[in-house]
């Protein structure tokens, strides 16, 4: 059984939760794209843990963990969160990184940096992990992967010509930037290898076998659909398909033997970064949201916009990712409104839409239809069943579902692992 993971918003809607939960009942958990401007947070008896490279099903021991072809992954970022495992008494030994998955190299951040800067008040907002520099660099075909790690004459002749012939003239020429000491570089380069050499494999088998044995797999998206390369409100997206279809490619799962697709959504609606988001509230109700919610970025710290659930987002996500489930996480942190708003399309130039349309501008202009839900008043920490739920909270959730098109199987009703009223599906 394969069960797709994938964030329904602009990411952040607690997909991290979500895949520790699933990952109890399953065998193996695969990142498939993305890097370390993913920040997946798991809440157990033993704190809370953040992670950005490594799958957030590392927790269970019997579980295999991947980190697949289509991520990108910093060698420095991932060698820092093994140790911080260590730290904490967990030894990553089933762990394994794809050889095939492409390394943030340590100029990427720089370039990121720069790029933005470059691009003034038209600047996306990135976490400047230097995301979309590695994907473009995998693009044009002078990207690092992390086999290259273990082919030393390789590693070398490679940074030769990619930092001497093409980073360091950019890095000189146009940003007038300091460059690269490539011998240097070989020397750090080859004590990530040390230190990463008994994760890394050839992950293609050990993905087949899992599928030939019926395993248990699941296929953790980072990011989310708002925020896809192609679907989201490009340019302010991040350089990878973080949609159903991106989990495919970036893990050698075919798309025939997905089971099932789990869109997982906040009650309401997140945003770090710049780039349109028709449901924003920048007043007071905002604030207490933000506030209630602790919506300050994992990776950045910086803090969320945040705004009404947004079901022309919802439905379209659910639609691209083909959800045959939907996560609701974040429940409790509506507790306190009497009233919840929650957007059904948007109104532009006289016409309705019920899905965010591929102009952004449009997009940025429209105007949000709303309805007005009454809200429940009551804290949900405790609920653990639909039937603990408040009929007012049910009805909200009822039309959310109708909304989505897609049924709501799993709430989340707090932070820890046990805060979940699960009622179907693969949960
Ligand atoms: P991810 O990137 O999708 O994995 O989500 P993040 O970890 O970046 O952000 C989700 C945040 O919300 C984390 O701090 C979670 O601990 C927290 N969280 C997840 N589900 C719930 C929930 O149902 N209620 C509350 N109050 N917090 C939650
Ligand atoms: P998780 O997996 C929320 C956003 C950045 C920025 C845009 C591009 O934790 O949900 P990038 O550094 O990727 O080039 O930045 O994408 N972004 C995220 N926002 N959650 C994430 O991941 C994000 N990953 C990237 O804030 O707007
Ligand atoms: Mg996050």
């Amino acid at each position: 059984m394969v069960t797709v993971v994938v964030g329904g918003q602009w990411g952040d809607e607690g997909k991290g939760g979500v895949i520790d939960y699933l990952a109890q009942r399953s065998d193996m958990v695969i990142r498939a794209q993305g890097g370390n401007n993913a920040g997946h947070t798991v809440v157990t008896e033993d704190g809370e843990f953040k992670f950005q490279l490594i799958p957030s099903g590392i927790l269970h021991q019997h579980v295999t963990c991947v980190i697949g072809n289509g991520v990108v992954a910093d060698p420095r970022v991932l060698i820092r969160e093994i140790e911080q495992l260590r730290e904490r008494g967990i030894e990553p030994g089933n762990l394994l990184v794809s050889e095939r998955a492409h390394m943030v190299m340590s100029y990427h951040p720089i370039f990121d940096q720069l790029e933005e800067a470059q691009r003034g008040d038209d600047r996306l907002g990135t976490t400047w992990r230097g995301i979309g520099p590695a994907y473009a660099d995998k693009i044009r075909r002078i990207g690092f992967r992390i086999g290259d790690l273990q082919k030393e004459a390789f590693l070398r002749k490679k940074l030769e010509f990619v930092v001497g012939q093409v980073k360091n003239p950019d890095l000189e020429g146009l940003f007038r930037a300091e460059s690269f000491d490539r011998d240097r570089m070989v020397e750090e380069y080859l004590g990530y290898a040390r230190a990463l050499d008994p994760f890394i494999r050839d992950t293609f088998p050990v993905v087949q076998e899992a599928l030939d044995r019926g395993d248990n797999v699941l296929l953790e998206g980072a990011q989310a659909t708002m925020l896809d390369l192609d679907f989201g409100t490009y340019p302010y997206v991040t350089s990878s398909n973080c949609t159903a279809g991106g989990a495919c490619t970036g893990s050698g799962v075919p798309p025939t033997r997905i089971d099932s697709s789990v869109l997982v959504c906040k009650a309401y609606t997140t945003r770090v970064g710049y780039g349109p988001f028709p449901t924003e509230l920048t007043d007071h109700v905002g604030d207490a949201i933000r506030e209630r919610g602790h919506e300050f970025g994992t990776v950045t710290g910086r803090p969320r916009r945040v705004g009404w659930f947004d079901g022309a987002v919802a439905s379209y996500a659910a639609r691209l990712n083909g959800a045959t489930s939907i996560a609701l996480n974040k429940l409790d942190v509506l507790d306190e409104m009497p009233e919840i708003q929650v957007c059904v399309g948007y109104d532009f130039r006289g016409e309705f839409h019920d899905h965010p349309m591929a102009n952004i501008s449009h997009l940025k202009h429209c105007e949000p239809r709303y309805e007005t839900l009454p809200g429940w008043e009551t804290p949900l920490g405790d609920c653990r069943t639909w039937e603990d739920l408040p009929p007012t909270c049910r009805a909200y959730v009822e039309r959310l579902e109708e909304l989505c098109g897609a049924p709501i199987h799993m709430i989340g009703v707090g932070p820890r692992r046990d805060q979940f009223v699960v009622r179907g599906g693969p949960f």
